[in-house]
């Protein structure tokens, strides 16, 4: 018998909810139904050119967006995955403007499921890897109905947070508070195998930054003035960084996480909270960043301190190896 036992996403799940005495089981069961949506949403982006969900279903999201047809294709998959499992009271889904309730006929549990069904959709069409970003909260509030108040929790009340990226390969990337375990899905065997087991940023990092430089005019003084620091034009750095953007967040943040450097998406003139929303990018991907090690910043203020004030509000977002996301607020203070 090898000694290297094959250690599936379920087997993990059960070992580390035997760790947690109060675990009642419903917090796995909704990790086991999100690696159900998961498996089937890969199936399906990885067919995207041979069926017809690519394109544009000619309608724009609660964000304003073109809303892809893989992105509702996504988050009917999930909904429907989790709607019945009696442990959510709640859903938050990037693409509905409203909070989503559990259907009357099934029973309700105590944890909200906030979630981007699909992220990066600008990259759907040509191939290039997309993702999918949750994040779990607990209930707070009276009665069955999950309400704004269950949903408007800052992201250090986070259970779990975690990602998918379609990509290459598939893989779940998720933290209960336990550390952060990379997933590798087994298309033949359609289990999810550990294979990034105590994921931590490597220290050093890569020297690498990760934005989109198009928006450079209206970004603010000390965020160009970062920039100047990074391309190692004020002289100040021994070396200079390399730059790296996918433009889906999920596959930015992954080379991240893996590799280190910082991934940034500022504020600037014609967004002043930036692009990317609290509640289902910033949030649980900040959970995963520091458990692994890593920051993540507003520029001002630990992203997992926020108390968001709408289910789609958005956020600037720097995140990465905790000393650059350090430098970047250093220069962002300037701003102040
Ligand atoms: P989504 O597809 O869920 O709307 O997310 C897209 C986001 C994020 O994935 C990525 O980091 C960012 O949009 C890229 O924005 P730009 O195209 O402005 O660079
Ligand atoms: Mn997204
Ligand atoms: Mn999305």
């Amino acid at each position: 018998m090898s000694n290297r036992s094959v250690v599936t996403l379920e087997r993990h799940i059960v070992e580390e909810e035997r760790r947690c005495p109060e675990a009642t089981g419903a917090f796995s069961n909704i990790l086991y139904s999100i690696t159900l949506a998961a498996k089937i949403i890969s199936r399906e982006v990885n067919k995207a050119g041979i069926v017809d969900i690519l394109g544009g279903t000619g309608d724009t999201n609660v964000q304003g967006e073109r809303v892809q047809k893989l992105d509702l294709y996504a988050e009917d998959v999930i909904f429907r995955a989790l709607d019945h499992t009696g442990a959510l009271c709640c859903m938050v889904s990037e693409e509905s403007e409203d909070i989503l309730p559990i259907p009357k006929e099934f029973p309700k549990g105590k944890y909200i499921l906030i979630f981007d069904p699909l992220d990066g959709s600008s990259n759907i069409d040509v191939n290039v890897s997309i993702g999918t970003i949750f994040s779990i909260q607990k209930k707070v509030s009276e009665g069955e109905d999950g309400t704004l108040e269950d949903c408007l929790q800052a992201g250090c009340k986070q259970i779990a947070a975690g990602y998918v990226l379609y990509g290459s390969s598939t893989m779940l990337v998720y933290t209960s508070g336990q550390g952060v375990h990379g997933f590798t899905l087994d298309p033949s065997i359609g289990e999810f195998l550990l294979s990034h087991p105590n994921l931590v940023m490597p220290d050093p990092p890569s020297r690498t930054y990760s934005i989109n430089e198009a928006y450079y005019p209206r970004w603010s003084p000390g965020q160009q003035r970062l920039m100047q620091r990074l391309k190692g034009l004020d002289g100040k750095e021994a070396e200079s960084y390399s730059s790296r953007y996918i433009g889906s967040l999920v596959a930015d943040f992954h080379r991240t996480l893996l590799k280190g450097g910082i991934f940034m998406y500022p504020a600037d003139s014609k967004s002043p909270n930036g692009k990317l929303r609290l509640l289902y990018e910033a949030a649980p991907m900040a959970m995963i960043s520091e458990q692994a090690g890593g920051g993540a910043s507003n520029g001002r203020t630990r992203i997992l301190e926020l108390v968001p004030e709408d289910i789609h509000q958005r956020t600037p977002l720097y995140i990465g190896s905790a000393g650059i996301v350090e430098m970047a607020e250093g220069f962002l203070s300037e701003d102040d």
